[in-house]
């Protein structure tokens, strides 16, 4: 397979250490001025361990990818050796962020008692992001199911592709339901969310899984792929094509190219919601919705096959109708 797309970083995840960098630093050292908490020493002191926990989380979020990067890991092989590899910034983003709403609670609690519908409101907010922590987590453990049960190779034979596959969390799935299947997995590889892009877990996972010697791995683009029209004979494609801003018709379309007429292409993403809501909070506003998503895939000349929510995600099953 051809190599291609110099690796390009395009995540913005440091965002989420340095706010919460700043809402620790914040605890810290405007907290025990407010005058209702700062009468109690014990909650002076509580508040200052509270602040610098969350900065000191902040910290190793906003830079641990980048040390893991230079720092091969040592993984313990105790449980299970599979590692997809996330970046402390996607598993504990949300935690820090429910942290810093219920810290925020209790200061306004304390010290505008009057105000306690918005200290209530924070309250649940914190609570909607500790429920998106728990989403957020169920990605790091191979024990959840990362992609939805569906008819996707009629048969179980064929060339199966993986596009967007990062460390191989939905490859393994596949190769575990289709044991006949080969596999062809394609990412950039340049995400900062994922330890080295993914590459090198993915090699590690599949040698681990054992499918190794039926996988391919290949660096590519999803909007220009390298590969032949009517190629493989199925296709997913998990929390990746979300990824594609203004270029997501162009990756469905370029799906839709290299898939052979009648194959079937399971696409999952996110999609506005409570569950998303508790994941990225305002950011899952600006979530392209299922209806948008149902006509671009039929506007590529995708059939749309079924549909359901999946884990707090949404699926498509579509299949390539023959010309
Ligand atoms: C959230 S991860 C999903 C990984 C895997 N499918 C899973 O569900 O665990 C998204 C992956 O899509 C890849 N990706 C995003 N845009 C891409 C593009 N234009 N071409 C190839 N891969 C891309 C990223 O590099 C990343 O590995």
């Amino acid at each position: 397979m051809s190599t291609q797309a110099p690796p390009r970083s395009h995540s913005h995840m440091w965002l989420v250490g340095v706010a919460g960098l700043l809402a620790g630093l914040a605890l810290m050292i405007y907290v025990p001025t407010l005058k209702a908490v700062s009468g109690t020493l014990f909650l002076v002191a509580g508040f200052h361990l509270l602040g610098a926990l969350i900065a000191l989380t902040s910290i190793r979020i906003t830079f641990r990818s980048r040390w893991r990067r230079s720092r091969p890991r040592v993984t313990s092989t105790s449980q299970s050796p599979l590692d997809f590899g996330w970046a402390p910034a996607w598993t504990l983003g949300p935690l820090l962020f429910a942290v810093v709403l219920w810290a925020l609670a209790v200061v306004i609690e304390l010290s505008w008692p009057l105000w306690w519908p918005v200290a209530f409101l924070f309250g649940l907010l914190g609570a909607g992001a500790f429920a998106g922590y728990l989403i957020a987590k169920t990605t790091t453990d191979a024990h959840f199911a990362p992609l939805p049960m569906v008819d996707l190779l009629p048969g179980g034979q064929g060339v199966v592709l993986d596009g967007g596959c990062g460390a191989g969390r939905t490859s393994l799935a596949v190769a575990n339901a289709y044991p006949q299947a080969k596999l062809v997995a394609v990412d950039r590889f340049d995400s900062d969310y994922i330890q080295d892009g993914g590459r090198s877990l993915l090699t590690r996972n599949a040698t681990h899984a054992g499918f190794i010697d039926r996988l391919q791995i290949a660096q590519g683009d999803l909007t220009a792929m390298q590969f032949a029209d009517d190629f493989f004979d199925a296709a997913v494609s998990a929390h990746a094509m979300d990824h594609l801003g203004h270029a997501t018709e162009r990756g469905l379309a370029e799906m839709w190219r290299v898939l052979k007429p009648g194959a079937h292409f399971l696409l999952v993403v996110w999609v506005p919601g409570w569950m998303m809501f508790a994941v990225a909070n305002v950011l899952s506003f600006f979530l392209r919705g299922r209806a948008e998503w149902r006509a671009l895939a039929r506007g590529v000349g995708f059939e749309l096959l079924r549909e359901g929510d999946f884990n707090g995600y949404w699926y498509l099953l579509l299949k390539k109708r023959a010309p």
